[in-house]
């Protein structure tokens, strides 16, 4: 599982050769400004909700790649208005296989309302199961008593949780989602993007090496390999 990090919530998990794109929003983000749109891989888009950062570059991305789309019933409606038409609808506690992976739609904790002031559904986190691994997308959320259920469903490789507070859950919370989920990986995701959630990484990475959890905050375009932790 090679991770790419596009900034914000915006990453890529590769497997089998595969790309699995998450959250795109990348040409409304200041920080990401180094980064291709139009270069970027996708065989499959997962969208957590529809607020504009995470949802921004879906059209553009799924209709030049014709990668697949995993979202809410309503966003996939919201799609197909656009002429985005290979998309796959779900919703919270369904688990679906795919070609090389199953995809387990999860509570999340936020709200979702499209571009144009349309209802996305509720927000969802995804975990996704590829070749015996695991690894859990919490989507924009509160810390929620559901993350305990996750255990149950997956023994996880690594997680990727908002940490950036003000609209998501902030570090402290961050690390007791980790502990719900029980995994000692966590990749960071929607920080510093904008003024509301700009953080201190040295005090965020200290939080988590605290409860013996490694926080990775990857810079835009950097990658990394989550196969053999
Ligand atoms: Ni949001
Ligand atoms: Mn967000």
């Amino acid at each position: 599982m090679k991770f790419t990090s596009y900034g914000h919530s915006c990453f890529a998990v590769e497997i089998n050769n595969k790309h699995l794109l998450f959250d795109p929003f990348i040409s409304g983000n200041e920080l990401a400004a180094a980064i291709q749109v139009d270069e970027i891989k996708a065989d499959y888009i997962f969208i957590s909700h529809g607020h504009a950062d995470h949802i921004l570059d879906a059209e553009a991305i799924a209709i030049r790649t014709g990668a697949t789309v995993i979202c809410t019933w309503e966003i996939h409606e919201w799609l197909h208005a656009k002429g985005v038409t290979n998309t796959h609808p779900m919703n919270i506690g369904g688990e679906r296989a795919f070609d090389f992976f199953t995809v387990k739609c999860t509570v999340a904790q936020h709200s979702s309302m499209l571009l144009d002031a349309s209802y996305g559904g509720n927000p969802m986190g995804f975990i996704i199961t590829a070749n015996e691994q695991s690894f859990y997308y919490s989507g924009d959320t509160a810390l929620t008593m559901d993350m305990q259920l996750i255990p149950l469903w997956a023994k996880l490789q690594f997680a990727v949780l908002p940490i950036g507070d003000n609209f998501t859950m902030g570090m402290q919370d961050a690390v007791r989602a980790a502990l719900f989920v029980k995994t000692t990986t966590v990749v960071g995701v929607h920080y510093d993007t904008f003024g509301y959630i700009k953080i201190n990484h040295q005090e965020a990475i200290d939080v988590f090496a605290k409860e013996g959890i490694k926080l990775h905050l990857l810079a835009v375009g950097e990658e990394m390999d989550f196969s053999n932790l």
